[in-house]
């Protein structure tokens, strides 16, 4: 965080294949394509059909809260050009050094660990630039690739009651991941192997 408690703006990261940047207002056509899509729909709260208006009001938006601080929004690239996805921080609170994370990436590039980069990349600018301790994720059980996504990066479920709300496809819940291995799930995953070769257990 600045001196002001604002969150730093303009920002671009670089890491893992991917370059996050701040939206422009070039990006309306490939963000409609992007966001205008079935599962967007159903995992995300974003407005459905998303059309040309829906993309006006999320670029202004997404502008107003970067410049005020509140938020951090930047669109998944691969170099720097075309958006293919948008990872976000938001909900900060600096007593509590908390934040929550979220993210999604269009149909026509899932699958290939961008999702996977942007969270590993924004997670680690926000413990190491912005000291933020603990970054939360929410997330929906039934939401089978956004736990993926959750788990490779190295969150883990916190065991939290679920969050209930209501959408256009009924009551859902969010269950409450919290990142606990800074270098992603493999590093978790080899100190557990060690621990159970040290104490002689499997799996
Ligand atoms: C969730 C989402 C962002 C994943 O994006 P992605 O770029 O395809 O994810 P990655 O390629 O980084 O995949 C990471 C892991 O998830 C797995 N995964 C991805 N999509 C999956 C699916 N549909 N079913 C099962 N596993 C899936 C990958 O195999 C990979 O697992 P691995 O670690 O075992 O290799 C994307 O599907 C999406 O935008 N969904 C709609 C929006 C959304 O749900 N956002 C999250 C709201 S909480």
């Amino acid at each position: 965080m600045t001196t002001a408690g604002r969150l730093p703006y303009p920002i671009a990261l670089t890491g893992d294949g991917v370059t996050l940047r701040e939206w422009r207002d070039e990006d309306l056509d490939d963000l409609v394509e992007l966001l205008d899509e079935p599962d967007i729909a159903r995992w995300t709260p974003m407005p459905s059909p998303f059309d040309l208006e829906a993309g006006v009001a999320y670029l202004k938006r997404a502008r107003q809260s970067r410049a005020s601080g509140q938020r951090i929004q930047l669109a998944i690239t691969l170099d720097g050009g075309r958006p293919i996805g948008e990872v976000l921080l938001f909900g900060v609170d600096a007593g509590l050094r908390e934040a929550e994370l979220g993210y999604l990436v269009g149909a026509a590039h899932r699958r290939r660990g961008h999702a996977s980069a942007a969270l590993s990349l924004l997670s680690g600018y926000a413990r190491g630039s912005l000291g933020l301790s603990r970054l939360l994720l929410r997330i929906d059980p039934a939401n089978t690739a956004s736990c993926a996504v959750a788990r490779r990066c190295g969150y883990r479920l916190t065991g939290e009651p679920p969050i209930l709300q209501e959408g256009p496809y009924g009551p859902s819940s969010l269950d409450t991941w919290e990142l606990v291995s800074a270098g992603g799930g493999a590093r978790l995953e080899r100190l557990r192997n060690v621990a159970a070769r040290r104490y002689g257990r499997r799996g």
